[in-house]
């Protein structure tokens, strides 16, 4: 079987290797024909730090090519939207069928491949503070994988969003998407004060907003792209009772599949509208990982597979 392994001594630190064993599915587990699958940000840094003949993976696209034997999950030909922990990049993989949702026939495998880790983390750091129907939701880094999804849901969830974008060239797509606000950095002391805050991007951006968030406000942090942030209890000084959380979108787990299904549906009923910057054959995938690292990828970064 087909598949990318990291080996240090292949270019990029990747190798598409011809002779990986065939998936053997436990009872729980869907044995899945992969046709698209997405890189994450994420991952890019998890390349570097695995060692040799680890599998990546974990966006993916596909169609059930034998159901999970305990009777769970979708049935043979069913075309679903899965997230792995690993080993995605492969032409079949068994999955636990917690992981797996079916697909409307709307939505293409490209636009599935999409949704899983971004779209998660977007639909539940949302979640973070409760309703957001009518409250004021800041989302930085918001042309990322991520934030636009963020920027949709947001909008979905009836939220006034106002987007921090890395620079001018950005803000149209943000503004495409609805948010209103946007902006480049988080100096006006007009802006907001945000009820919730989604950041990316940490660092000074994190503290800037931080200083923008309403009394008892959230700022859910999910990355550090521009660094660590330097915090004292001043920062918050404007908004008293305010909260961090540190976010992780895996949690909780047994949740997956039927977050997935929300982002699935919402994409079939054109709600959510997945930005894809990049549709490459999977035989690209060393070149879409250098593209991504250069920050030449805007939105999501997906390769079909077969
Ligand atoms: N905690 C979790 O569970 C979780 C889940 C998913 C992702 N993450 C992390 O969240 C971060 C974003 O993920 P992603 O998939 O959205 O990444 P992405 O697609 O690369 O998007 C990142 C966005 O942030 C912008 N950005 C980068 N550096 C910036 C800076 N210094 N100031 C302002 N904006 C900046 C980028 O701008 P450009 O367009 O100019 O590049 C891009 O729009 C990553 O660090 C990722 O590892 C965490």
């Amino acid at each position: 079987m087909h598949g990318y392994v990291t080996d240090p001594d292949a270019p990029g630190g990747l190798r598409f290797a011809d002779d990986l064993p065939e998936p053997t599915p436990v009872d729980d587990e869907a044995l899945i024909e992969v046709r698209a699958v997405a890189i994450n940000r994420g991952e890019l840094f998890l390349l570097q730090l695995r060692d040799r003949d680890w599998r990546p993976g974990q966006d993916l696209a596909g169609v059930v090519v034998r159901p999970a034997a305990d009777g769970s999950g979708p049935g043979e030909g069913t075309r679903v939207v899965c997230i792995a922990e690993g080993a995605g990049w492969s032409e079949r993989i068994a999955l636990p069928t917690d992981v797996v949702a079916p697909l409307p026939d709307e939505v293409s495998f490209e636009q599935a491949a999409a949704l899983p880790i971004a779209g998660l983390t977007a639909l539940r750091a949302l979640r973070v503070a409760g309703p957001i129907l009518g409250r004021r939701v800041l989302i930085t880094g918001a042309t990322g994988g991520v934030g636009q999804f963020a920027i949709q849901l947001a909008l979905a969830g009836g939220a006034e969003v106002s987007a921090q974008v890395s620079a001018e060239d950005r803000a149209p797509l943000a503004s495409r998407l609805g948010a209103d606000p946007v902006v480049t950095d988080l100096d006006d002391e007009g802006l907001g004060p945000f009820d919730l805050v989604l950041d990316a991007v940490g660092g000074p951006v994190l503290k800037a907003a931080i200083g923008r968030l309403a009394p008892g406000g959230t700022v859910a942090t999910y990355g550090n792209l521009a660094g660590e942030a330097s915090l004292s209890f001043r920062d918050f000084a404007a908004a008293p009772l305010a909260k961090m959380v540190g976010f992780f979108h895996a949690h909780p787990q047994e949740t997956r599949g039927e977050d997935l299904r929300t982002l699935a549906r919402m994409t079939g009923d054109g709600r959510l509208v997945p930005q894809i910057g990049s549709v490459r054959s999977w035989e690209e995938l060393r070149g879409t990982v250098e593209a991504m690292r250069e920050r030449e990828v805007r939105g999501r970064a997906v390769l079909t597979v077969g």
